[in-house]
């Protein structure tokens, strides 16, 4: 079976509407793909610090990194659930990319240049924003990001599911939203 990657940076947990949308969809591909998922609100991930940049020059990096690094470099798909904070994403994900960023692990070089190791053709992040600010909009700067890291790590097409304006949106449309982003991806679930 293949494997999909997991990466659930939704803070509110159980509060979380990304994650109202997320679960159903890896519910659904988990009927076709081994899922192994990182749950970053319950791991206490730190930004590289002096200490952890001291021992990853020694070439000592985190057990727990270099596992999600090598699961990240052999997905067959990776989903990446995370809302919208600071016009970009919350820095649990940051710290978390930054962890796993890992030389011969996700990248390497080839003397003249970056070069990435994965494998994963496709990527799928799914995301709400709580003002009125679409995919590719300018002040978006999570989509970007994710595209940029993609680059260097050789990952694939990325697809984005997202609704907006939920932080002034009423209940009624903002279950509205959720179900039309849930259709969406399980739409993207079926031949993904
Ligand atoms: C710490 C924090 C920062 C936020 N920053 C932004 C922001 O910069 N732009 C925006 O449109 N919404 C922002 N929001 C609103 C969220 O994007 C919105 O409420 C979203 O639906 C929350 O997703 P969740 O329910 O999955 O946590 C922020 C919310 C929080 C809690």
């Amino acid at each position: 079976m293949k494997t999909l990657v997991v990466i659930n940076a939704c803070v509110r947990e159980a509060e979380s509407r990304t994650l109202r949308i997320a679960e159903p969809v890896i519910a659904a591909l988990g009927k076709s793909y081994n899922v192994v998922r990182y749950d970053l609100p319950q791991m206490d991930i730190v930004p590289l610090n002096p200490r952890l940049y001291a021992q990853r020059a020694l070439g000592e990096v985190p057990a727990w990194a270099r596992g999600a690094a090598s699961a990240i470099a052999a997905a067959d798909r990776i989903l990446i659930a995370a809302p919208f904070w600071d016009m970009s994403f919350p820095a649990a994900l940051k710290c978390f990319f930054e962890q796993t960023s890992l030389f011969d692990i996700t990248f390497t070089d080839n003397g003249s240049t970056c070069v990435g190791l994965c494998n994963s053709p496709k990527v799928l992040y799914i995301t709400t924003r709580g003002m009125d600010i679409s995919t590719g909009d300018p002040r978006e700067q999570a989509t970007p990001y994710l595209m940029a890291l993609g680059s260097l790590w050789n990952l694939g097409e990325l697809t984005v599911i997202s609704a907006q304006n939920m932080d002034y949106s009423t209940p009624e449309e903002i279950d509205a939203k959720i179900s039309a982003c849930v259709a969406e991806g399980m739409a993207v679930a079926e031949d993904w």
